[in-house]
């Protein structure tokens, strides 16, 4: 289904902050032509509305409830905040998509997919990365073995800010990592242990580095908003082969090493071998380039059509719980 089909659409925006701008410019792009926006902070839709002239700004949410012909509602707003207004926007029947994570809390989850149940609904959440193209792309390689049994990944997701204040960092930043692990795997991982730094304040960590093993496979993810500089990166070392994927670097984001690492299989020699030095391959790397169309553009394409064709949404409340779950039992 093109984009264009939606353009007819009548969409509300709540929360006009960093993401909330990024996704109204993602819905001008599709061809959307009717975006009402609405903020606590009044302020922050004037900014909005002068960057893209064609807003509507609405000043009651009330309102917007009320108004049955705007069905879609997209949610950029704090975590804290949620489980107030998304679950008013539950009940009047609307559409919606809501950033990651979220909701935190897990008693609040919980009513929040009873309800849903209740009402034969989906919500879907922002995990973009499930709608990047290269994630795919990683996703198919692991799944077709050609990397071999798969022994160790890393996530890197670092940068400096933004810091938020009613979050940690591993349930801002390594939530998206393991969306990712849940994307590709279709299961979490076992926790091993959680690290966590409390730097710059107490009761909320800026630094999270977190240990997990999935089936045979170690899994780190490392996650900081206290860091000079922005790095996002996934390792995944094979058997056979290695990946390194660089998000941010656009001429050459994804490579897959021919090279690997062993032990000789000691039951193949006979007693007298004794050189049991592991065995470095250094093959040649392939550089691997995707068009990659905006995963937002993507994502929200992914969310109309679920909505309009009354399927469950990839990234739906169910998904979603399953990762705050577990990052409510690691924290
Ligand atoms: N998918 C991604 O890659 C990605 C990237 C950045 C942020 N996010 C997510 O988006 C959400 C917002 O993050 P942000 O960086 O835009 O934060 P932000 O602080 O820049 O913006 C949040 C906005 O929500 C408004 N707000 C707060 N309470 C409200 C309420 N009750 N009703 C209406 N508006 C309210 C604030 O005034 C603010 O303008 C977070 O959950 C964050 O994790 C996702």
């Amino acid at each position: 289904m093109k984009s264009s089909n939606f353009n007819k659409y009548k969409v509300a925006v709540i929360g006009c902050g960093y993401w909330g701008s990024i996704i109204t410019n993602s819905l001008l792009k599709i061809g959307i032509k009717k975006i009402y926006i609405y903020d606590q902070n009044y302020k922050n839709t004037l900014i909005l509305k002068k960057k893209y002239k064609n807003l509507i700004i609405t000043k009651s949410y009330k309102d917007l409830l009320n108004d049955k012909t705007i069905p879609f509602f997209f949610f950029a707003t704090p975590p804290s905040v949620n489980f107030k207004i998304v679950s008013k926007a539950i009940i009047k029947n609307k559409q919606i998509f809501l950033e990651k994570p979220g909701f935190i809390k897990i008693n609040e989850f919980k009513k929040i997919n009873t309800l849903l149940d209740k009402m034969k609904k989906f919500i879907m959440f922002g995990y973009i990365y499930c709608f990047n193209n290269y994630i795919n792309y990683i996703k198919k390689i692991i799944q077709s073995k050609k990397l071999g049994k798969i022994l160790y990944i890393r996530f890197q997701r670092e940068n400096l800010g933004p810091i938020r204040a009613d979050v940690n960092s591993s349930y801002d930043l390594s939530s998206h990592d393991l969306s990712i692990i849940l994307h590709i795997f279709n299961k979490l991982p076992n926790p091993i242990k959680h690290i966590d730094y409390q730097v710059l304040k107490k009761n909320i960590s800026d630094i999270s580095n977190l240990h997990m093993k999935l089936d045979n496979t170690y899994i780190d993810i490392n996650s900081s908003w206290l860091n000079p500089i922005k790095v996002r990166t996934i390792t995944v070392v094979g058997e056979k082969k290695m990946l390194f994927f660089d998000e941010l670097n656009l001429n050459n984001p994804l490579r897959i090493y021919d090279k690997y690492a062993k032990y000789p299989d000691m039951s193949k020699f006979d007693k007298k071998f004794i050189n049991s030095k592991a065995q470095i391959y250094e093959g040649n790397s392939k550089s691997i380039i995707i068009n990659n169309k905006s995963p937002l553009i993507n994502e929200i394409n992914h969310f109309f059509i679920s909505m309009k064709n009354k399927k469950k949404p990839l990234t739906n409340n169910k998904f979603s719980y399953r990762i705050i779950n577990f990052l409510n039992r690691i924290n």
